[in-house]
């Protein structure tokens, strides 16, 4: 839980902008009739809160911590389905560069901006699209006791090419302390993009794999200006050293 979250009893609320309440409600209540397990979100008392049903259960990066490889397949199966939900109407259209962009004028460094630029220019334009969570990670999967897994955090749900969650959901791990296999970026990166991509398409062959990987080098200096701005400028550091082609390692099985 974090400063967005209060549990209130048998309830999670949350608070959101008040013109996003009816549109959550309306999407997880669509997704629950496709058969996606999420809490169906209401209307709270105050209008700029939205509550939930509380979900008893361990978060995802414990999960995968106690449940390792496998684990890691039952969270990818999870978001495998939602992929192939149905969309609802007006769900608005993935940006991968969106929480970059509010980073850069923070960052002062042109590094940083050519580094954005070369990875804007390496994304094919024509991408299928599916159902995306938008902001995959581990922390956004509950388990509960009959070891039903929840997916939660729905805000960012957007159209785009499946390959965005994939590739977010592995920079994530590989910029995690507890998921962490070794001091260099570059093998957790490569460490992390091939675990992830060969558990989901253990289920789900329909992945590009360098697509992925385009994605999951984004999503990978999204997450480095992010601990950079929380004090730990270290993985910045490493990936302005290195060239995007340093990041390229992967052959899913
Ligand atoms: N329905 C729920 N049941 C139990 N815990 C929840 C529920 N929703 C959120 N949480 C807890 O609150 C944390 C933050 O919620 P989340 O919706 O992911 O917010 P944020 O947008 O801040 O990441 C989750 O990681 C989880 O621990
Ligand atoms: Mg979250």
């Amino acid at each position: 839980m974090n400063n967005r979250v209060v549990r209130r009893g048998g309830s999670i609320l949350k608070h959101c902008g008040e013109g996003q309440v009816a549109d959550l409600v309306n999407l997880t209540r669509h997704l629950v009739r496709h058969g996606i397990v999420t809490p169906p979100a209401s209307p709270a008392i105050d209008p700029h809160m939205i509550e939930f049903p509380y979900v008893e259960g361990v978060g995802g990066l414990e999960f995968v911590l106690a449940n390792g490889m496998q684990g890691l397949r039952e969270l990818l199966c999870s978001i495998a389905r939602f992929h192939e939900a149905p969309p609802p109407i007006g769900v608005s259209v993935f940006d991968p560069f969106k929480m970059i962009r509010q980073r850069i004028p923070l960052s002062h460094d042109k590094r940083i901006i050519e580094l954005a630029e070369i990875l804007r220019f390496s994304l094919p334009v024509n991408r299928p699209r599916c159902l995306l969570h938008g902001d995959l990670h581990v922390g956004q999967f509950l388990i509960d006791k009959s070891e039903k897994i929840w997916i939660i955090d729905l805000e960012d749900t957007a159209l785009g090419p499946r390959e965005a969650d994939l590739g977010n959901f592995a920079a994530h791990l590989a910029t995690r302390v507890e998921t962490r296999k070794s001091p260099c970026l570059v093998d957790n990166f490569s460490f992390w993009l091939d675990a992830v991509l060969s558990a989901y398409m253990l289920d789900t062959p329909k992945v590009d794999g360098p697509l992925a990987m385009e994605y999951a080098r984004i999503a990978l200096l999204r997450r480095t200006l992010k601990l950079n701005e929380l004090g730990e400028p270290s993985l910045l550091n490493q990936m302005l050293k290195r060239s995007p082609a340093d990041f390229a390692v992967f052959s899913p099985g």
